[in-house]
């Protein structure tokens, strides 16, 4: 006889959501199994049924970020490829990007590769709850002709809030491009990417959007000139021509799309629309139980700002004693939670926040987590730390 299957308590929305709403894998299963041509491709049913799920996801997650004409979404990847083109299509040798100390490696990375080809990186310092400080962002643009400012949304460290809509006035009075890393944001947040500000804004469809992993959106403000990163078949779509088209959303989808992965993340933005309220206020509320809960457990000190100040459901703490993958790993062998430990793809913010030797461990609140979840976890911190 063998023991019953241990639910898995599941906290790592942060990384990625899981399980997702009902719809989603349907929707995956039914692309390949229903309407498994190449959209744009081929004028026979099974090909126009896949181009008009693909127009319908565009179409309802431009609706959710507020975002008036469809066209400027472009599906990708997933939030890193979002990244790098924002960043790569953009900035050229001789130009200066301001960044925030608190960035993913999905920022980082390719700005040392942009570094290298001679564009001036300078970073502005958040502050010691991983806050970034418009004043402070001001006084380093105001500093030296600036190209872009970038900056995260939401931090998937401390689940800090930016100031994105503030920064992106500094950035424009000053004549310079607001480029935004959404990953954390999307889903979590309303977002109104008409009224935000910011010139572009990437986020992963698999996070706050509930999607599945392998899909992200771009947005780009109409009329931004950002060179595409590869060039390749459109969908039929001028095909005579050498170059790549520069009508969007062709330009930046060269290849046959993820027609599976963005049917999926139609289905999960439509539940996420229809359901917005309800999910929001839930994973806040779980996400404030938490924090509370962990403030009053001995040796557990929380990352971020306070309960209560503006924050995404992530919550991390530095646990005095035991290190943070240790305790990560008690929580999955002993108790069936699932964290995550470590730098978080972010040594900027542990730099930052001073927890670059220790890492954190990382709680992230998302879809299908319960009170009793939130209690189950505060327990067994306690039971390991003891
Ligand atoms: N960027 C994801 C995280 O923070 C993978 O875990």
């Amino acid at each position: 006889m063998t023991d019953a299957p241990r639910r898995t308590v599941y906290l790592d929305h942060g990384a990625s959501s899981w399980p997702k709403p009902p719809g989603v894998v349907e929707a995956v299963a039914s692309a390949i199994a229903e309407y498994g041509a190449n959209p744009g491709r081929g004028a026979y049913a099974m090909g126009l049924a896949a181009s008009r799920l693909i127009f319908e996801a565009r179409r309802d997650a431009a609706m959710l970020l507020g975002v008036r004409d469809s066209a400027d979404l472009a599906f990708l990847s997933g939030c890193t490829e979002g990244c790098n083109l924002m960043l790569k299509g953009v900035l050229r040798p001789g130009d200066r990007v301001v960044v925030s100390s608190v960035e993913h490696n999905a920022i980082t990375r390719p700005l040392h590769v942009l570094e290298q080809r001679g564009v001036r990186v300078d970073v502005v310092e958040a502050d010691e709850r991983g806050v970034v400080d418009a004043g402070r962002m001001e006084e380093a643009v105001d500093a030296a002709p600036t190209r872009a400012v970038v900056c995260q949304h939401a931090s998937n460290v401390t689940g800090a809030i930016q100031p994105v809509a503030d920064l992106a006035d500094i950035a424009h009075s000053a004549g310079a491009l607001m480029l935004v890393d959404g990953a954390q944001a999307a889903g979590h947040l309303p977002v109104d990417l008409g009224s935000l500000g910011a010139d572009a804004w990437s986020a992963s469809g698999h996070k706050g959007l509930l999607g599945p992993q392998g899909v992200g959106l771009l947005y780009l403000r109409p009329g931004l000139d950002v060179e595409e990163l590869s060039q390749g078949g459109t969908g039929g779509s001028n095909s005579e021509e050498p170059g790549q088209p520069t009508a969007r959303p062709e330009r930046y989808e060269a290849g046959t799309p993820n027609t599976p992965g963005i049917a999926g993340l139609g289905a999960a933005v439509r539940y996420v629309s229809s359901h917005a309220d309800e999910l929001r206020s839930e994973e806040r509320r779980l996400a404030r139980r938490l924090h509370e809960g962990l403030l009053a457990i001995d040796g557990v000190r929380v990352l971020g700002p306070e309960p209560g100040e503006p924050r995404v459901p992530i919550v991390s703490a530095v646990t005095l004693g035991v290190a943070p993958d240790r305790v990560a790993f008690e929580l999955d062998r002993r108790y069936g939670v699932a964290v995550r430990a470590g730098l978080h793809c972010s040594p900027a913010t542990h730099r930052t926040l001073g927890t670059l030797e220790t890492g954190a461990l990382r709680f992230g609140v998302g879809f299908g987590d319960t009170d009793a979840d939130i209690d189950l976890v505060l327990g067994a911190l306690a039971e390991i730390l003891a």
